[in-house]
């Protein structure tokens, strides 16, 4: 029987992409249901390029600078990812707002990670925003992509206890751990089919490891 199509996943970044490396380590596997075919930043002095290009991955930049307003930057980049026949798009780092229209383009096909339990804490400065809070648990959240920044129904989360003496440097060091470690497992989900939207809520297969998210 032939193998099924791997799903063509490319990873959006802006900075130093670790969480991309652990999607790309990931994806080694070839028991691994989905494959980051394209590397993309918005900013060319992203460090992630590079390393997406040591693993031999296509990545480039499209320099948002350059464009006039967020609709054309939005064209352009929709354009690579068609051309690349990507069928999942993940961000990770990519601090770029979208234009509503490109967002419903991709609807239920893209993915961002975000440090925080969301809906706690959308922006930036998460881990200072939680700190101020005073909350004991804080983590991460994989979510899908809806025009509302951090909004989207929510994959699958990972919480870390938050300590007495931390600071927001403390706080990334041990939440970033956990993204590292929840995005690959939630890519593999949703890549394979046993999570995915359904009238804008996330449905898990019962055949996804019950508790695995959790223990995650
Ligand atoms: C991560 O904390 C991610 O959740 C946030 O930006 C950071 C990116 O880190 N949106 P990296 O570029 O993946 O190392």
């Amino acid at each position: 029987m032939a193998t099924p199509r791997k799903t063509r996943v490319a990873v959006l970044i802006s900075g130093r992409g670790s969480n991309m490396v652990a999607l790309i380590e990931a994806a080694k596997d070839p028991t691994y249901p989905a494959e980051i075919v394209l590397v993309l930043s918005n900013r060319p002095d992203a460090a992630g390029l590079a390393r997406a290009a040591e693993a031999g991955i296509p990545a480039r930049a499209i320099d948002h600078t350059t464009f006039t307003d967020r609709a054309s930057f939005d064209s352009v980049l929709d354009a690579e990812l068609r051309a690349a026949d990507i069928d999942l798009v993940c961000l990770a780092g990519f601090m770029r707002i979208f234009t509503p229209s490109f967002v419903a383009g991709w609807a239920g096909r893209m993915l961002n990670i975000h440090p925080s339990l969301l809906p706690l804490f959308k922006g930036t400065r998460t881990h200072k925003q939680a700190l101020d809070a005073g909350v004991r648990l804080h983590g991460c959240t994989v979510h899908f992509v809806v025009p509302e920044l951090d909004a989207g129904p929510i994959v699958a989360q990972a919480a870390i206890p938050v300590r007495q003496g931390d600071d927001p440097d403390s706080l990334a060091d041990r939440v970033i751990v956990q993204e590292r470690r929840l995005y690959p497992a939630v890519l593999a989900l949703v890549a394979s089919g046993r999570a995915r939207l359904e009238d804008g809520r996330v449905v898990i297969a019962e055949s996804a490891p019950d508790g695995a998210l959790l223990s995650l």
